[in-house]
């Protein structure tokens, strides 16, 4: 029974967030129903099966949790402006239509998606693999300012990589609530250290959100850091298992 979905997604109140997780392995061909043109026109340009996997899995779950909260069908969703294809530069996506006054964000990391949404609260959500590579000079120095540098330095060596991905899923979080992106460097702004708990500290030159930016860490599984970020007002955030909700859809 589809109608199966609505009952599983909570209602969403104002000043509160849900977190939805999910899965590569949730991915199935029907899933692509749900989505527009356009987005079934990106998912069919991605090369690897794993990054369709992904893309699928985000997309249609978006819709499904956009299309409750907006007493909706996930189909009706509407997007003023989805990524352009290519996979690497993209924007924010904002909801039109019957969810605006939703705001949502949208990760993917290894075989981890997760999408976050409030009602009229700027958010960014970033989930990221952990994995050696993440401890490597160059990004670290690409990314993190010095004090941060000597931050990580300090931490015992197993622990840098996790270490790492928690500074880079904080400073991701704030600059996708913001929408910059990466059009902002990271280096740019510092965050609390990874043991410590999650706030903006600082953020050098022009761009800084004139209201609070609230940062809040994230259960992800093991392997991965994730965090959250709101602009405003603080939020309470809950997290949801996303795969169960698509399982309905089969
Ligand atoms: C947001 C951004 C930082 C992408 O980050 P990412 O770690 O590659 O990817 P994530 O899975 O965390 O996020 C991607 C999602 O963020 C959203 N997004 C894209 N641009 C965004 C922006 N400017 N603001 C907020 N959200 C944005 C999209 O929904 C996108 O998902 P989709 O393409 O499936 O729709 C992008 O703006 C960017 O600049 N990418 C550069 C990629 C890069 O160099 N990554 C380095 C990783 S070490």
């Amino acid at each position: 029974m589809r109608d199966r979905w609505q009952r599983a997604i909570p209602a969403l109140g104002t000043g509160s967030c849900q977190v939805w997780w999910a899965h590569t392995s949730a991915a199935f061909p029907q899933l692509l129903d749900l989505l527009d043109e356009e987005e079934r026109g990106r998912h069919a340009r991605f090369l690897r099966g794993q990054d369709r996997a992904l893309f699928l899995v985000s997309h249609a779950l978006a819709r499904i949790v956009a299309a409750r909260h907006a007493a909706t069908v996930p189909r009706a969703i509407r997007f003023s402006a989805l990524p352009s294809g290519g996979g690497i530069a993209g924007s924010k996506p904002r909801l039109v239509g019957p969810a605006s006054g939703l705001e949502l964000s949208i990760s993917h990391s290894g075989q981890r998606v997760v999408v976050a949404l409030s009602r009229g609260v700027a958010l960014g959500v970033d989930v990221e693999r952990v994995s050696s590579a993440s401890e490597e000079s160059s990004l670290v120095q690409s990314v993190l300012p010095r004090s941060e540098q000597q931050e990580l330095e300090i931490l015992p060596a197993p622990m840098r990589p996790w270490a790492f991905c928690r500074y880079w899923t904080r400073k991701e979080a704030v600059l996708k609530a913001t929408g910059d992106g990466l059009s902002v460097s990271p280096k740019r702004i510092a965050v609390s250290p990874p043991t410590g708990a999650p706030a903006l500290l600082h953020w050098s030159g022009p761009g800084r959100p004139a209201q609070p930016v609230h940062l809040y860490d994230l259960e992800s599984e093991p392997g991965y850091a994730a965090a959250l970020a709101a602009i405003g007002s603080p939020l309470e955030c809950s997290e949801h298992d996303g795969s169960e909700i698509l399982c309905a859809w089969r």
